[in-house]
């Protein structure tokens, strides 16, 4: 593992008098100076209001100009970022703002940045800009080149979120939730950008333990003996074809004896070549992401645990490598899965929904009362939703929402697609219960849903397809190119909520 050691922290103090190698304050676009903003011109003496007066500074998003060795205040360098209009603000945007901001500053080594969280911020609360500010800087510390002989991004020692002396709020708990939550997101994104040679399914069980035994989770790690007692056929097949034995880690926080239980699904596809319906180089490349689910699963029950909220969980990680090996499963297959139903294999690279079958159908069997399942499951969801976005499905539209909801205060990026029962003569299959393609171009991400639907027997479930938000092709503003944590802080605010 190659997770920042950075600590994060707040002060409240005048910003002149914050010691940093680089402060940051936002400005609102459209309007006056004010808050950190307002502060830092008067500490400078009127330079902020010159750079207004001269076009310089807008506040729009993403802009990042830089005042190095700045009058008056004790930090070294000056940073303001634009944090767009204040009626627009977001959990979302104030994220990006400062994942935008600490990429300016830690393309090289620097000690401490500093961050005033903007003055109010919309609708959102002091508490919700505060952690969505510290969230973002840590989000924007982190970067995939940590194996290069000089890396490339060099997370900070110190993070350091000023609040005004007045904030108005203890915000020694959401501080905390910062910690948190911005450790599930490195821990997350460093378990995607992790190789395929080094991350496969023993690798990522064995650590999927040391994380659930250290944030004090019950967990279990199956082998394929257990996996076969449990007849986990269409999990196994899809192993088989693969030098590497699969896994299923079991994890279990009880936060609320006696209240409901959320289970939690994901998919992790150490390496997805395709199998025998083998992908093209360039459909290959980046498919060490395929376990993204399973990661933003591990990461987001270990902040759940170590912020002690009253919920109860029950995880599931479903790890396999999917590959073309001489024992691999065949096209014309018929796989029995853990419930009894038969799938008719079509395409080998349909695996995800093969092995999410088994591990939903045993989260089923256990007394949960709500079950997401996070997967990046389908190329053709982000044909229907582009890159960013991830895509719904739900068996019960009253917990479709509460999770969108959930996916909307978080400050990520998601959207319903329908349901409808017409959709399940997509996987009718001759010869089984169901095929594991759609057997069309068109509605891949729904057949697929419709294909694990049958898995969750009546409990209400919600399938996320993540394939677009979990990996950032290349670069932007806010995120380094590699692993993005997609869902993790989703899976804290719905934790935070449910009861
Ligand atoms: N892991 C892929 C989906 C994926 C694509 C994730 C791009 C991230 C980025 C999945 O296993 C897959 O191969 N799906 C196929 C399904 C098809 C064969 C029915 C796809 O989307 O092409
Ligand atoms: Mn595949
Ligand atoms: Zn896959």
């Amino acid at each position: 593992m190659t997770i920042p050691a950075t600590t994060i922290d707040t002060v409240s103090a005048p910003l002149a008098r914050v010691a940093a190698d680089w402060l940051a304050v936002g400005r609102w676009e459209g309007e006056a100076l004010s808050g950190p903003a307002a502060e830092a011109d008067a500490a400078t003496g009127g330079l902020l209001a010159r750079l207004v007066a001269a076009g310089d500074l807008t506040g729009k998003p993403f802009e990042a100009v830089t005042l190095y060795a700045p009058p008056g205040l004790m930090a070294a360098r000056l940073l303001v970022v634009g944090l767009g209009k204040r009626d627009a603000a977001t959990r979302l945007r104030l994220h990006e703002a400062a994942a935008a901001a600490a990429r300016v500053v830690t393309g090289k080594k620097v000690g401490a940045l500093a961050f005033a969280v903007p003055d109010r911020a919309g609708s959102l609360s002091p508490a919700d800009a505060l952690l969505a500010v510290g969230v973002g800087l840590a989000q924007g510390c982190y970067g995939p080149g940590i194996r290069k002989a000089t890396p490339s991004r060099f997370a900070p020692d110190r993070l350091v979120l000023a609040l005004p002396t007045d904030a108005g709020f203890d915000p020694a708990p959401v501080v905390n939730r910062v910690r948190a939550e911005a450790a599930g997101v490195w821990l997350a994104r460093d378990l995607v950008n992790t190789p395929p040679c080094d991350l496969y399914p023993e690798t990522f069980a064995a650590t999927a333990a040391g994380v659930a035994r250290a944030a004090g989770l019950a967990v279990e790690i199956w082998d394929e003996a257990r996996l076969a007692a449990e007849r986990m056929g269409a999990l196994l097949a899809v192993a088989r074809g693969s030098a590497r034995p699969p896994r299923l880690v079991v994890m279990g926080y009880a936060g609320n004896p006696g209240g409901p239980t959320l289970g939690l699904v994901g998919k992790g596809v150490t390496f997805d070549s395709g199998g025998l319906s083998l992908k093209a180089s360039d459909q290959m490349v980046d498919m060490k992401c395929d376990m993204a689910g399973a990661a933003a699963v591990l990461g987001g029950v270990k902040a759940v645990a170590e912020l002690k909220l009253p919920v109860n969980l029950f995880a599931v990680l479903a790890l396999v490598e999917n590959m073309p090996g001489g024992r691999a499963m065949m096209l014309g297959d018929v796989l029995t899965a853990r419930n009894g139903k038969t799938i008719e294999v079509l395409n080998t690279d349909a695996e995800g929904r093969l092995i999410l079958a088994d591990a939903l159908s045993y989260a089923a069997d256990q007394k949960v009362d709500h079950l997401v399942d996070f997967a990046t499951l389908t190329g053709a969801c982000m044909v229907a939703l582009g890159p960013h976005v991830a895509g719904l499905m739900t068996n019960a539209d009253p917990w479709g929402e509460r999770v969108l909801a959930a996916i909307g205060r978080a400050g990520e990026r998601g959207w319903k697609l329908p349901m409808d029962s017409h959709y399940d003569e997509m996987i009718r299959s001759k010869v089984a219960d169901m095929r594991n393609t759609g057997g069309s171009r068109y509605g891949g991400a729904i057949s697929a849903a419709k294909l694990l639907q049958q898995f969750v027997g009546d409990v209400p479930w919600t399938h996320l397809d993540i394939a677009g938000p979990a990996w950032a092709e290349s670069e932007s503003p806010a995120q380094d190119a590699g692993g993005t944590g997609s869902m993790v802080r989703t899976i804290v605010e719905l934790a935070a909520g449910y009861s």
